[in-house]
């Protein structure tokens, strides 16, 4: 009886106290909105609302009609770490720590481009909605959300008329979260490409160890799903290709007393394996050219980027789950990067950026975002039709074959020019 006379009450009430607008929305004269762009459509770097690069930011999963050529996804998800949680902030950082990155001040000088100023629409489409108390669903969660993102229109079609397998399917570049995203990422990418996909993995750990690991005794489901074993289980599940994948960066020590973990059969054997020390003799276009070697420009093989922020040495990335001193710094792992911008690319992900441990000049966050800059740079500059060189944009130094000599040195009055 109360609650029916209330709801009377507010019912007649309602009109009265209603602030609801009830006119027409007034449209705004084409001359009033240009003048207001002009005198208010400006951010700073430390300004706006925190989307990565200051895309501009849309809650994708709810926007089906809402497409783009690159995406960027953050799945905030840190309950399959086995050392230190708190990457579920790691979106968050690294889209801060992006603030720099706006359209207007991203040429890319290596690559001869901005990204944000070319061919592709870029959408930072938000975040995933994980939850944190149960694993299995978490997993689905990602699943579906990867499936359904990468599976949109593309808006734009690359320049190039690409000829690869990936034209026609936007790209995601996905912000972890912790390293077990790659596992949904992968399903949904052998969904989407109906072929076993290959793997470059940057990162102090192998991640296929096997879950037994952890525990042999208590086992469940869930416990397969963790931040060490999801490439394992993604091998056994048949979605990476054997024959073309990659770690790079590795330092991690092994279980037991011997290197079974490297001799044994078993999904380890399906990457090749490029140790943090091995730059010393190779020096970075070494290790770029161990990396094209395996995995080759083969237009109908689909490449996923998986970039553990612990590949960096803790000196320059403290803020993460599993550091591992000896590892590589941020200007070789960038070199690096930029070295592989030919990669058949169709997805990419840059996991385990744990803030709380991060210092307080964020440089973990500041490496993981140039890091997404580098990778989506590379995914833009593949489909500009346009001879660009190979480094640092010197179009001079591409022949009439459209060969790059890339070693040449500049001549002295090239350099000059280019100062001014
Ligand atoms: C790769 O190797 C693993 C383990 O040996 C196997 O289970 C898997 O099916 C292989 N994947 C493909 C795509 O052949």
């Amino acid at each position: 009886m109360y609650w029916k006379s209330l709801l009377n009450v507010l019912a007649l009430a309602g009109p009265a106290i209603s602030c609801a607008h009830h006119g027409e929305t007034e449209v705004v004269p084409e001359h009033e909105r240009e003048e207001l762009l002009k005198k208010w459509d400006q951010e700073w770097s430390f300004s706006g609302i925190a989307s990565f690069a200051h895309l501009r930011p849309v809650k994708c999963l709810i926007e089906p009609q809402e497409n783009y050529d690159i995406a960027v996804i953050g799945a905030p998800f840190d309950t399959a770490v086995s050392y230190r949680p708190g990457a579920r902030f790691g979106p968050r950082a690294i889209r801060a720590a992006s603030a720099r990155q706006m359209a207007g001040t991203s040429y890319n000088t290596r690559a001869g481009i901005n990204p944000y100023q070319s061919w592709a629409k870029i959408t930072d489409c938000g975040d995933i909605p994980i939850t944190p108390f149960d694993n299995g669903l978490a997993e689905r969660q990602m699943y579906e959300a990867f499936l359904e993102l990468g599976s949109r229109k593309v808006v734009n079609a690359a320049p190039k008329g690409d000829q690869s397998i990936g034209s026609g399917h936007p790209k995601l570049v996905t912000l972890g979260g912790d390293h077990s995203v790659a596992l949904p990422a992968l399903r949904a990418l052998y969904q989407i490409y109906q072929k076993p996909i290959t793997v470059l993995h940057f990162d102090a750990h192998l991640d296929t160890w096997n879950p037994v690991r952890y525990s042999a005794y208590w086992q469940s489901e869930q416990t397969q799903f963790n931040h060490g074993s999801f490439f394992h289980k993604a091998s056994r599940e048949g979605l990476i290709c054997n024959s073309t994948s990659a770690h790079a960066g590795l330092r991690t020590r092994l279980t037991g007393v011997n290197d079974g973990d490297y001799t044994n059969p078993g999904p380890e054997q399906g990457f090749i394996r490029i140790h943090a020390d091995d730059i010393d003799e190779l020096g970075p276009m070494g290790v770029v050219d161990v990396i094209m070697e395996r995995i080759g420009l083969d237009p109908e093989q689909p490449v996923y980027l998986s970039v553990d922020i612990d590949v960096l040495d803790p000196s320059t990335a403290p803020g993460t789950g599993t550091p591992e001193p000896g590892g590589w710094t941020t200007r070789e792992f960038i070199r690096i990067l930029r070295g592989l911008e030919k990669l058949n690319l169709v997805g990419a992900d840059i996991v385990e950026v744990s803030p709380a441990y991060d210092n307080k000049g964020e440089t973990t966050a500041l490496a993981a975002a140039q890091v997404a800059f580098e990778i989506i740079t590379s995914m833009v500059k593949s489909g500009v039709d346009e001879e660009l060189g190979g480094w640092y944009g010197r179009k001079d130094e591409v022949d009439a074959e459209g060969v790059e000599a890339v070693e040449t040195e500049p001549d002295s009055e090239t350099v000059g020019k280019d100062e001014l």
